[in-house]
């Protein structure tokens, strides 16, 4: 059969190593799809530039509007990055009656109902595996492998660049400067690092999650969204007293009263799954009603995960070309018709266990306020640590570190408030959520 022409726009890290992977494994790709790949265009901004790659028989310019018109072209690879021209060159693909691949979670995250839409209307897919947690086949094992499923919620370790931090910060001590220092170095963090310290890498990846879970519009501005950047050794080191490993969380859950998106650091379980999954790497766990709870592990970023996955939904396209379009694997895992308007709570509602820490003025009456507080607005504790702080830190002060049974995020917020409000408490306490899985 004749082979797929693939244009790429944008040939980097992940563009040289789908090109790679497409080389080495060239038949036994040939004998899954059917059909051979062949990347015969590619547009860059520096045709001059090194690649890590073999472009021989690659036709490279700059101009990635050409690619997107070239008759000859079936497949375009978006791998620019970012939503302004990406989302412009993916729009233009789609009209022009192409397939799109792409790895860019910030253009599904942001504009993915818009480029569904237009891909519905001109009977094309979107592929966009490679988009959330790198090469773990998460978008396929939800929508298709689980489809029997009511998905009840989905945690996941979805930002590496987090996570090594984190897995670094406990396990060798280090700075968040030089763990942050080497996962750029390793080339896992993104181009602007503050989506991965700050949350919005993962955000992206947890909008995405979050509509093929549960079968709802792209909602990026209602995922609740914080960072790692103001976690301290001290906290990582009581959480750890406590039983707990502190990661950097993405949860996608659905409560009665509508659905829960969050990305926050999370005190989980020593030993739960997620909780040993350290250093860049990625898991996803989804709970099912009918299959209960399942992980997904793997690389969530690098040259040859990212094109695994890419290279997959090459040759998924391939089997696209020959469906009938209402017979095809929805983009968002429910029929378009079919997407519902689920509430998505507000931060308030939001209810799971808190992690509190409190400095306070070590005195007598501090804890039993502190406790009043808590049970006047109906929160119940599940631990209790003090920690004297050396004088340094202050003269007679104390860390107060609580541990709540599950509560609702607004009466933990206002005891907070109302505790900071004391003589003898400071500012500045950290919050942070816990989270119990069944493995
Ligand atoms: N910066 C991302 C991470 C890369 O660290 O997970 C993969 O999306």
């Amino acid at each position: 059969m004749k082979p797929i022409n693939v244009g790429l726009l944008g040939l980097g890290t992940v563009g040289a190593g789908v090109v790679n992977l497409l080389a080495e494994n060239r038949d036994e790709i040939v004998r899954r799809a059917g059909r051979e790949i062949r990347v015969t265009r590619a547009a860059v901004r520096d045709t001059t530039k090194t690649r890590e790659c073999h472009v021989a028989e690659i036709d490279i310019g700059t101009d990635c509007q050409s690619i997107v018109d070239d008759p000859n072209i079936d497949v375009v690879l978006e791998l620019i990055g970012g939503d302004g021209m990406a989302f412009d060159l993916t729009m233009a693909a789609i009209e022009r009656g192409k397939h799109v691949i792409t790895a860019n979670k910030h253009l599904i995250a942001l504009h993915g109902n818009a480029i569904f839409a237009a891909a519905e209307r001109n009977n094309v897919v979107v592929s966009f595996e490679a988009a959330v947690a790198g090469g773990i086949p998460i978008i396929k094992a939800m929508r298709e492998s689980l489809s029997a499923n009511r998905i009840e919620w989905v945690a996941g370790i979805i930002n590496g660049t987090g996570n090594f931090i984190l897995s670094q910060m406990m396990f060798e001590g280090v700075s968040f400067e030089y763990a942050l220092a080497e996962a750029q170095r390793r080339g896992f963090a993104e181009a602007d690092p503050t989506f991965d310290i700050e949350g919005i890498d993962a955000a992206h990846k947890l909008a995405i999650i979050g509509s093929i879970a549960f079968g709802i519009p792209l909602s990026l501005d209602r995922v609740h969204t914080e960072g790692i950047r103001h976690l301290t050794a001290h906290d990582i080191a009581y959480a750890s007293q406590l039983g707990y490993r502190v990661k950097a969380l993405g949860i996608a859950k659905r409560t009665q009263n509508g659905v829960e998106l969050r990305v926050h650091p999370t005190l989980v379980p020593e030993k739960a799954l997620l909780a040993n999954v350290e250093n860049e790497k990625n898991a996803v766990m989804v709970y099912g009603d009918a299959l209960g709870p399942t992980v997904y592990y793997g690389a969530g970023a690098g040259a040859g995960p990212t094109a695994s996955a890419v290279v997959a939904d090459m040759t998924d396209t391939i089997r696209v070309l020959s469906t009938d379009p209402s017979g095809r694997v929805p983009h968002l895992a429910f029929q378009p018709d079919q997407i519902s308007n689920e509430p998505i709570r507000d931060r308030s509602d939001f209810e799971c266990g808190h992690y509190l820490r409190v400095q306070v003025a070590d005195q007598a009456g501090v804890m039993a306020a502190m406790t009043e507080v808590l049970a006047d607005l109906d929160i119940s504790i599940d631990a209790i640590l003090q920690k004297d702080l050396p004088a340094s830190n202050g003269e007679g002060d104390a860390h107060v570190i609580v541990i709540t049974k599950s509560a609702r995020e607004g009466n933990v917020l206002a005891a907070l408030e109302r505790i900071e409000a004391f003589e003898f408490a400071y500012a500045g306490s950290m919050h942070l959520r816990v989270a119990h899985f069944e493995d």
